[in-house]
């Protein structure tokens, strides 16, 4: 009888054993598998380590409808054209081909390789599209008398204050799905989340630009 209860003891405490190795194994590859996850997610879609996290914007691609509303926005302009996050440079490829000379601004190591490659395989040369590998919030702005944006709500406002002390007169910015909060815009264009509003500098209140100065 003593043995049996032994037996039983040894089985119970071996299945035990077999189980809880079985779980860390699951937990240890889990948890690698997110961290790996995660950290391809950090890498592609939120790069930008020293940018501050409050001003962190994700790669999302904008829509064919969304780029056209931008172009609409933009009839009759020329000049310089900055896009704020160039992302894989889509915009930035169809302002060019509208005649502007565009710089694309892109933190994310792979969207700007991918950029360059692709002005390469189009043959657009660096004077038309040219993608730089720099954070925009360190960018002296005041060459660009256009600029487009596709951001997140939470940076809008900083913006407005960069974009109004480096602007030059006369200059347009075209802001995609979230507004300006304080800035009156001058025309819009699109619904939904493919809508698209254009802001020209010479109509920011004079109040607020000296203040922001
Ligand atoms: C919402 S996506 C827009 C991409 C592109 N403009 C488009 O319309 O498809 C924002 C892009 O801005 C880039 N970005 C975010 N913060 C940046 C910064 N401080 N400097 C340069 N690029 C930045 C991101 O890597 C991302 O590709």
């Amino acid at each position: 009888m003593d043995d049996s209860v032994d037996v039983m003891l040894q089985e119970q405490s071996t299945r035990l054993l077999y189980f809880s190795q079985n779980n860390r194994s699951v937990a240890l590859w889990t948890s690698a598998i997110f961290t790996g996850v995660y950290g391809l997610w950090a890498m592609f879609v939120m790069p930008g380590l020293k940018v501050p996290f409050r001003l962190k914007v994700p790669y999302v691609p904008s829509g064919k409808a969304q780029t056209m509303n931008v172009m609409k926005l933009l009839e009759g302009r020329e000049g310089r054209l900055a896009d704020l996050g160039s992302g894989d440079g889509r915009l930035v490829f169809e302002a060019s081909s509208a005649g502007f000379k565009c710089t694309g601004f892109e933190i994310n190591k792979v969207l700007l390789a991918y950029s360059r490659v692709r002005a390469l395989w189009r043959g657009t040369p660096p004077t038309q599209a040219n993608f730089v590998g720099r954070d925009f919030w360190k960018a002296d702005l005041s060459p660009y008398n256009n600029v487009t944006v596709f951001l997140t709500p939470a940076v809008m406002e900083v913006l407005e204050e960069k974009l109004v002390r480096e602007l030059p007169e006369g200059a347009r910015v075209v802001v995609c799905r979230f507004p300006f909060p304080r800035w009156p815009h001058t025309c819009c264009k699109g619904e939904g989340l493919d809508k698209v509003w254009a802001y020209d500098i010479s109509t920011v209140p004079k109040p607020y630009h000296s203040k922001a100065q």
